[in-house]
């Protein structure tokens, strides 16, 4: 299967030419020594728009014919490389479909890009909360009732922004949100961040291309084999327009795109195509196999597909094992440490979850590993029996009726001071608020544990005694949260300060 991007680099590389140009480290001559000793020969490869290589902003050789190749085989119209991430992705894809002042429909648990994008574009959100899993803590679907009903009382939104598969795993029903929200006039913008490996792997839930949607990114670092940061922006029908997507990109992207990381998309796609998904497929029935004895480790749940249905999705991620474990008496922070101490290092722990990323790298003896270690963490954890405290069930997603939450994010986009940055005719007077006293008042800026990077509180939400309790339940227990500007504080809206 052809790579033309990588092989446009290698015939460059293999014709030895002499740089007088940027990168100045002039294929890795003049690189510290340590990125020499560890990069090496791949440092050759980090180049720049020069004849033959195209360009990403206006691509017509190599990088264009890749990108082809990476919409033939996904089944998009058009698809776009990405080098800041899906984060880029989702910017632009608001950037390319919202007009200042208009509102979209967001799921609650976007990631933060998402919320970036909308203050960037001026927009305004309502959001739609998902489901939740209960006995793991964790939320489920998007159901296309509710998009249907917020829809109907908002006749005016004409875009609608969803994250399927979740950072756990779970899938929305994608092809009846789309039919929906086409029959009413809408799009469906996808951050299908965590799915690009869907089409590759048998047994996966539709994507989100294959379900309807109109615009949809993916993190190809995340599940593909690309580097990180690498990512792709898919458009199919003509529901978003081309050229501000386009235009959205040049404005959010690098000019001096990574051609490592590019390359590493055109690579990605061929190894997926090829024996990377193969290898993740086997990977994938491996895993199967193992859930249901994971299920048995003492105070573990594991969310099936069938908690996922219950919890309003229609799959899973077969190559994502995510782990309840508030009957075990510990936190998922506690197995996250304690798996460490046996060399297992998990992708997300959380106070009632720990959640695993297969790849197509894994094999049976590593997965035996993580079962061995799972059963080990469970001894030493200890008792099984009923959740600490407060812990079961708990929702991160506070402000589940949608239409409470209708914020013009823009106007949230101040300095400390209470001076609005881009339109002062807007100022609001934000402080920094004790977390006791910021009851009822909107909060500025987001609360994000992080990862998964979804906010516990959103710009423009009313603060309620559940995020007080969130929050501080998630300081207890070691969560990383950014937004905060001291252990104590929000950054909040007083209201005072209206102009
Ligand atoms: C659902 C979701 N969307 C978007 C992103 C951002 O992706 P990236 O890290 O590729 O910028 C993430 C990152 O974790 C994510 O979980």
């Amino acid at each position: 299967m052809p790579t033309p991007l990588w092989d446009a680099l290698v015939r460059h590389v293999a014709a030895r030419p002499v740089p007088w140009h940027v990168p100045g480290h002039k294929m890795g001559r003049g690189a510290p020594p340590d990125l020499i000793r560890w990069l090496g020969a791949g440092l050759k490869l980090d180049l720049t728009e020069l004849p033959g290589l195209d360009d990403l902003h206006q691509p017509e050789g190599p990088i264009a014919e890749a990108q082809v190749l990476v919409a033939q085989t996904v089944g998009a119209d058009e698809s776009f490389f990405l080098v800041g991430g899906s984060t880029v992705g989702n910017i632009a894809m608001l950037l390319a479909t919202a007009e200042p002042g208009e509102t979209v429909l967001i799921a609650r648990n976007v990631h933060r890009s998402v919320i970036s994008g909308l203050m960037l574009a001026g927009a305004s959100a309502l959001a739609v909360a998902p489901d939740w899993e209960y006995d793991l803590g964790v939320p489920g679907g998007i159901r296309v009732e509710t998009v249907a009903r917020i829809l109907g009382a908002h006749p005016e939104i004409r875009t609608v922004l969803v994250t399927s598969p979740t950072y756990h795993g779970v899938c929305s029903d994608l092809a009846s949100l789309a039919e929906e929200v086409h029959r009413r006039g809408g799009r469906l913008l996808v951050d299908e961040a965590h799915g690009g490996h869907f089409p590759f792997v048998q047994g996966s839930p539709p994507g989100a291309l294959a379900s309807g949607a109109d615009a949809v990114v993916q993190s190809w670092h995340k599940t593909m084999g690309s580097l990180t940061q690498s990512a792709v922006l898919h458009l199919r029908g003509n529901r978003v327009d081309r050229q501000r997507i386009r235009e959205s990109l040049a404005t959010v992207q690098s000019s001096s795109p990574s051609y490592l990381l590019m390359a590493s998309l055109d690579l990605a796609r061929q190894w997926m195509q090829d024996e990377g998904g193969r290898r993740l497929d086997s990977v994938v029935q491996t895993l199967a196999q193992v859930r249901g004895e994971l299920d048995a480790v003492p105070g573990v749940d594991v969310l099936t597909a069938e908690r996922a249905r219950r919890a309003g999705g229609v799959g899973l991620d077969p190559a994502r094992l995510t782990l309840g474990v508030v009957r075990s008496g510990g936190t998922g922070i506690e197995w996250g440490e304690a798996l460490r101490r046996r060399g297992i290092w998990p992708e997300l722990e959380e106070p009632t979850a720990v959640t695993f990323v297969a790849g197509p790298g894994d094999d049976s003896r590593i997965i035996g590993r993580l079962v061995q270690g799972l059963q080990d963490v469970a001894m030493e954890i200890g008792g099984v029996g009923e959740p600490a405290e407060g812990r079961r069930g708990s929702r991160v997603f506070p402000g589940t009726e949608a239409a409470e939450w209708a914020a013009l994010l823009q106007e949230l986009w101040h300095n400390e001071e209470g001076q609005d940055l881009i339109r002062p005719r807007l100022a609001r007077k934000v402080r920094w608020v004790p977390l006791g006293k910021a009851l009822g008042l909107q909060a500025a800026r987001a609360v994000i544990p992080y990862p998964p990077g979804i906010p516990m509180l959103l710009p423009g939400e009313r603060i309620r005694p559940l995020h007080n309790e969130l929050i501080r339940m998630g300081r207890s227990m070691g969560v990383r949260l950014v937004g905060m500007p001291s252990d104590e504080e929000v950054v909040a809206v007083t209201e005072e300060g209206r102009e």
